[in-house]
């Protein structure tokens, strides 16, 4: 657990110093520099894959450049822009998370973790030169064939044992849910190598009839469950005890068991029960408040911990929305859903990994709450999530639109790609703090060894 904690209560004023005073938090120098590490291999990734998401936005305004790429084509670009962002930037906090809670991040491991990262980061980048060589399995976020098909569930591997031999040389505490834990996590990369075969099932799959209630229930019940329990590795309870915590738990367990229920073949988003179920959802708007106030939260989250519950009481209404009869119809396959995928992983899961790496970093995570760079993403997230659902609209009513050039079409992609470039100043200044921190550590080390 955090020992850096203080209550729920003020924010200090932000941002902090640029270079702050040596940690008073508690936290051992050896896990500072670990995270620090880490937190500079995924915002590198970030960085990465936001100067891909504007050339391909370019690419969208300027054809042109396309035949100046030669074979590196906006559709090699395309599995490349979303893998970094997903398995780079989305997924390496959580190795954080994990690091922090099996004790890597601490001695005797703690040697092994840099290794580990390196692995990984070497298995990204073999994936996207492959990806650019046009080798890909052509599944959504399972394009990984050949050797990177192999090297990333390696490095995956490489995580997993270096979390187990961390778990076996302390001596933890909740070890039975540690247990369960690491055997979870030892099936995900041999579940990556096998579902990215696309023998098992085609990239697209006749079998399935769509989007259901359930399936979407499925899937948001799997993102709420991860935020029930984020909390339990990241902090200590309030000494209160009061009604959101059992009642989140409670309502969780219920709908697990209506989304068990729901008819699943041959159903569609146009019988009532399927868009009532999903609607369930909406209760999570205030629970998810209410459940994290039940928590201690180290005073520089308060800026992430609100982004993230706003772009979280955002995203449920309009996911909703967007299952209900009428307005999937008209949305599928529209830049309505790229505006969804960019609220939900730009906007919320963005925010929430922030919090999650600044909750662990205690007072090293000024390197995220710099006002304008918060800002700046923020609002440029957001105003790229209206412009794309407004164009979607439209491609739903002219399937035309986002096809053929118009002024109206390349006015909303000329506007996408500053946003872009705002996103990406805002992920370059996260970057450049995190070298910053990076260089300081390493010299208070030299300066104490
Ligand atoms: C972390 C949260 C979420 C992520 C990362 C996410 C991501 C995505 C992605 C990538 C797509 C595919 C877009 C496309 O086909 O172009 C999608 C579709 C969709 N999502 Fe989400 N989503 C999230 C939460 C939600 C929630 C909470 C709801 C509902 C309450 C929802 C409802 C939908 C619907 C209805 C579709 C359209 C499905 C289809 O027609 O294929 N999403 N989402
Ligand atoms: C500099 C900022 C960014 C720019 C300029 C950008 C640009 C783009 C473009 C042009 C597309 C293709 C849309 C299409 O199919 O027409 C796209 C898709 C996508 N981007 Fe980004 N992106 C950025 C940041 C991000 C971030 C931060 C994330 C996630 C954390 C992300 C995740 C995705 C996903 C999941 C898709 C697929 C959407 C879908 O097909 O539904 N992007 N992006």
């Amino acid at each position: 657990m955090s020992p850096s904690l203080t209550s729920s209560e003020p924010a200090v004023k932000l941002p902090v110093p640029l270079i702050p005073a040596p940690s008073t938090s508690g936290t051992t120098q050896t896990s500072r520099e670990v995270l620090a590490t880490t937190a500079f291999h995924c915002l590198l990734w970030l960085v990465i894959a936001n100067a891909i998401g504007i050339l391909i936005a370019a690419m969208l305004v300027l054809p042109g450049i396309n035949n100046l790429l030669g074979e590196w084509t906006y559709g090699r670009w395309m599995p490349v822009h979303m893998n970094l962002q997903l398995y780079g930037w989305c997924s390496l906090p959580l190795v954080m998370f994990l690091f922090h809670v099996y004790g890597a991040d601490r001695k005797p491991m703690a040697d092994w973790a840099r290794p580990v990262l390196w692995t990984w980061s070497t298995a990204l980048a073999a994936g996207s030169v492959s990806w650019l060589s046009g080798h890909s399995s052509g599944k959504l976020f399972l394009d990984w064939t050949g050797y990177p098909r192999v090297l990333f569930p390696v490095a995956m591997l490489a995580l997993w044992l270096l979390l187990t031999a961390s778990y076996c040389v302390s001596r933890p505490r909740y070890r039975t849910y540690k247990i369960i834990g690491l055997a979870l996590l030892l099936v995900v990369p041999f579940l990556i190598y096998i579902a990215s075969n696309p023998a098992l099932y085609p990239p697209v799959n006749p079998d399935t009839g769509g989007p259901t209630g359930a399936s979407q229930l499925e899937s948001s019940l799997v993102i709420i469950a991860v935020l029930l329990l984020l909390p339990f590795g990241l902090t200590e309870r309030q000494p209160q005890r009061r009604w959101p915590l059992p009642t989140a738990w409670i309502i969780f367990a219920a709908e697990t068991v209506l989304c068990l229920g729901l008819g699943r073949a041959d159903v569609s988003h146009h019988r009532p029960i399927q868009w009532i179920s999903l609607g369930s959802l909406l209760v999570w708007i205030p629970l998810t408040p209410a459940y994290f106030r039940e928590f201690k939260w180290h005073r520089n989250t308060r800026l992430w911990r609100i982004a993230f519950l706003c772009w979280w009481s955002v995203l449920i209404p309009t996911g909703w929305a967007l299952f209900l009869p009428g307005v999937l119809d008209h949305f599928k396959f529209t830049d309505g859903l790229v505006g969804h995928s960019l609220l939900a992983m730009a906007g919320f899961v963005s925010s929430l990994l922030i919090f999650v790496m600044v909750q662990l970093m205690g007072d090293d995570g000024w390197i995220f709450n710099g006002t304008w760079s918060f800002y700046t993403w923020q609002a440029s997230a957001l105003a790229y999530v209206l412009i794309m659902f407004y164009a979607g609209w439209r491609e739903g009513s002219d399937p035309a639109f986002s096809i053929v050039p118009g002024l109206l079409r390349n006015g909303i992609y000329t506007v996408r790609l500053l946003l872009g470039l705002l996103l990406f100043a805002a992920s370059l200044d996260w970057f450049v703090d995190a070298l910053t921190l990076h260089k300081e550590l390493r010299q208070h080390k030299a300066v104490t060894v």
